[in-house]
């Protein structure tokens, strides 16, 4: 983990730099990364699968900071989009990295099409018959060749918040596996769609490797029907969802010793049950779309306690930071660690709820938690940030987002200024 306390005064750093200097220099709420842990987990995953052909495909939407996608583009990630402004993103990073672009989502518009045609993408994944005849009219006008990849809904349950599954016949995500074959046979109709692979996606925080091995296996016994129909498929894309544990103190335990974390172990498991599945069919080009895995250890919210307050029995710790700058703990009932950046001697422990300023019972970051006593000016860590944190944030309560900072080589560099009032005004008029 990135962040560790260090120094005769126990204070808590990311790599080295000390997180009250940054609170001080940049303010709260705040954003803390670090470079080296993305780096070193999209290394872990490119190894994983060394020996065989692969591609990263990096889902943006897990954090979308700029800084962030070119560090991973430094290290020849691809990128899974599923909007037009993140393919704006990337285009910004590097233009060429278009070509390891793959474009999901259910509800792609002619214009996203026309700009990842423009651009000229590695993949399509298609999610629907109607998504097939408008990419097939938008090619043609443009006179360019569209790869396309199905997203075939395998039918597989895995364990997650229901939010966050999408791998069973009931959710809106793919098409049937049972139909594949038919809309394969309907895009080869096509002048200007290429058919060249299958994709699958269960869903997110999925902690065991199971799901996995056999949301891949069903694919590739499809990819084995579709060689046999003819079609030259040469992409197996997997999707992204390996879970990360949110419920680790900083030791990289919790304190029931009930959870431990070695990431290396996590992908190692999640490789093998991907490659045996993807064995069974030769020759074929493997692309994974890990999001969470690659980002949520390596970020932190950095909060200053505004209010400790009594109401009854009840001890409420009232943060600068709020829902609309991470919503995971709201909408998912999420578990995030807090901890104080000032590791105190005093062993006073209460049990409180961590809120926010929003005007909403839903904005709190933990419930009925034992915390370490924290006190008005305290400033606290919300760990496992770093993904679905500021993509989810809003303006909720005309709040400004907060700042970014990317810890680099022990250097800390704002990759994103905080928000400022006018730019809540900016878009509108009186
Ligand atoms: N590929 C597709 C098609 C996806 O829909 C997703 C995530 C990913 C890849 C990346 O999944 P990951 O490796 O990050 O699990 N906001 C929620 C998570 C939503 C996930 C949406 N799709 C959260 O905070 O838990």
């Amino acid at each position: 983990r990135p962040f560790a306390y260090s120094g005769k005064d126990s204070i808590l750093c990311c790599d080295g730099v000390q997180l009250d200097r940054l609170a001080k220099k940049f303010g709260t709420p705040l954003y803390v990364y670090s470079a080296e842990q993305i780096a070193g987990r999209l290394k872990l995953f490119q190894e994983s699968f060394a020996e065989i052909p692969h591609l990263i495909c990096y889902a943006v939407k897990a954090n979308s900071a700029l800084a962030i996608l070119k560090l991973l583009d430094a290290q020849g990630a691809g990128f899974d989009i599923v909007s037009g402004g993140e393919l704006e993103r990337v285009l910004a990073v590097n233009r060429a990295a278009a070509a390891r672009v793959v474009f999901s989502g259910v509800g792609k518009t002619a214009a996203e099409m026309d700009a990842a045609l423009r651009a000229g993408i590695l993949l399509f994944n298609v999610e629907s018959e109607g998504e097939l005849e408008l990419l097939a009219e938008r090619a043609s006008k443009q006179r360019k060749r569209a790869r396309v990849s199905l997203r075939v809904n395998p039918d597989v349950f895995a364990e997650t918040h229901p939010y966050i599954s999408t791998g069973l016949r009931e959710h809106k995500f793919g098409i049937d596996i049972r139909r594949a074959r038919r809309v394969y046979r309907e895009a080869a109709k096509a002048k200007y769609l290429d058919a060249r692979g299958v994709s699958v996606h269960i869903g997110s925080q999925i902690r065991s490797a199971e799901p996995f091995g056999a949301a891949a296996e069903r694919v590739a016994g499809l990819i084995r029907d579709l060689r046999r129909d003819g079609h030259t498929i040469e992409f197996l894309d997997a999707g992204g969802g390996l879970g990360i544990e949110y419920h680790l103190s900083l030791s990289g335990d919790d304190a029931s010793g009930a959870h431990s974390f070695d990431p290396k172990e996590k992908v190692t498991q999640y490789a093998a049950a991907v490659k045996k599945a993807v064995e069974g069919v030769s020759d074929v080009t493997l692309l994974l779309e890990p999001g969470r895995f690659l980002v949520a250890q390596a970020g932190a919210l950095v909060t200053r306690v505004l209010y400790v307050k009594k109401n009854g029995e009840k001890v409420f710790v009232i943060a600068d930071a709020a829902m609309n700058d991470l919503i995971r703990p709201a909408l998912y009932q999420a578990h995030h660690e807090i901890v104080p950046v000032t590791r105190t001697k005093s062993k006073k422990r209460v049990v409180a709820d961590f809120v926010g300023p929003v005007c909403e019972s839903g904005d709190f970051f933990a419930r009925d938690r034992e915390m370490p006593a924290l006190k008005s000016g305290d400033l606290a860590v919300i760990l496992d940030a770093g993904a679905y944190g500021m993509p989810l944030s809003s303006n909720y309560n005309s709040r400004p987002r907060p700042a970014e900072v990317l810890i680099e080589r022990g250097r800390a560099r704002l990759i994103r200024r905080r928000e400022t009032m006018q730019d809540l005004l900016a878009p509108e008029t009186l």
